[in-house]
């Protein structure tokens, strides 16, 4: 008899927002999982050491490989081109080259950010790109990377992500994070437009465009588009925190100081080619948000758990 050997899925970058989902959901869908990354507590592979990707492809090798690993933080990449080009690009160069040279079906996560933003309708994955900060034009270099040296490989650019639970870095996790501090005023963004991408949906479609062969550039985003506003409204709601806390709309201005990155005026992101093959699964970004509160903090909402948020920061 013939023994059944699970197939391994070496996913690198695997400790940030996505890898937390996606290290479940690849286990539950049957890969064995190798995550690695930079971040203490996982086997270490650092993307900008090209020796070091050939070397821990070859010891493990994998059936299939997720490459995760990039600089996130937009005002790093920009204080930093170097590095940001190190690793979002010939990190990338660096990983596509060794699943090339084997064989290996290899997925590339990359951004909306490779889009100037000057399209209010959004883009589909036959758009041209044209990049208006160094993390978008890292990114960028990285999907040419991909294109270079793998004849077979997926490029799927993800919307805005939420997700990551406490090791959400994004809006989400940041409007929390306001709310627990008791700020009786949040201000959010209206001039700014994505497609809010939970990253439990996205590792799910994800891994369905994994059945018919990783190969091509798609979208894979939540359905509909929305403003930071938009996304806070729904979460101050959800938690039931409106009635106390004041959402200020503002112009991205307001933050400048903050985040002086120019962000892309639309990054909304249309899911065309998966749903060509019938493989869009993603859902609305609010069910989407709703799913994310109920799954990483459900003693925060008030109809299911104790509705802590709703009464923290409130006198006593
Ligand atoms: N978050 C979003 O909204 C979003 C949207 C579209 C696309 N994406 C893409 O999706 C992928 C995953 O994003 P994410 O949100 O999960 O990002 P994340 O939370 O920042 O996770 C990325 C992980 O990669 C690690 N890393 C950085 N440099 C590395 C290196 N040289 N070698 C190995 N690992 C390294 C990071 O460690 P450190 O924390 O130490 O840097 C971090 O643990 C990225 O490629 C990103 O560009 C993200």
């Amino acid at each position: 008899m013939r023994e059944h050997r699970p197939p391994t899925m070496l996913i690198t970058g695997a400790a940030g927002m996505l890898g937390s989902a996606l290290v479940p959901a690849a286990s539950a869908a049957g890969y064995r999982v190798v995550a690695t990354d930079i971040q203490p507590g996982m086997p270490r592979l650092d993307v900008r050491d090209g020796a070091a990707v050939e070397e821990a492809v070859e010891d493990i090798g994998p059936d299939v490989l997720v490459h995760l690993a990039a600089l996130t933080d937009l005002e790093q990449c920009e204080r930093d081109p170097a590095a940001a080009m190190l690793t979002n690009a010939a990190g990338t160069a660096h990983v596509a080259r060794a699943a090339a040279s084997r064989e290996i079906p290899l997925a590339y996560i990359s951004t909306a950010g490779v889009f100037d933003g000057h399209n209010a309708n959004g883009y589909h994955e036959t758009d041209p790109v044209n990049p208006i900060n160094t993390y978008g034009a890292s990114k960028y270099a990285g999907e040419e990377a991909i294109r270079r040296y793998c004849a077979r490989a997926a490029i799927v650019r993800a919307g805005w992500m939420m997700g990551g639970g406490q090791r959400d870095h994004k809006f989400v996790g940041a409007v929390l994070a306001q709310i627990r501090a008791g700020a009786p005023v949040i201000h959010a963004v209206t001039d700014r437009t994505g497609t809010p991408t939970y990253t439990r949906d996205f590792a799910a479609a994800l891994l369905g465009l994994a059945a018919v062969g990783w190969d091509g550039l798609f979208h894979l985003a939540g359905h509909g588009a929305a403003c930071r506003y938009d996304v806070a409204a729904h979460l101050l709601h959800a938690l039931g925190v409106n009635d106390r806390i004041r959402l200020e709309p503002v112009a991205s201005s307001f933050f400048t100081a903050r985040y002086p990155v120019t962000r892309p005026v639309c990054e909304v992101l249309h899911n065309t080619a998966a749903a060509r093959l019938g493989l869009d699964r993603m859902r609305g970004w609010q069910q989407a948000l709703t799913a994310y509160l109920h799954t990483d903090f459900p003693a925060d909402l008030p109809a299911t758990g104790t509705g802590r948020l709703a009464t923290m920061g409130q006198p006593r």
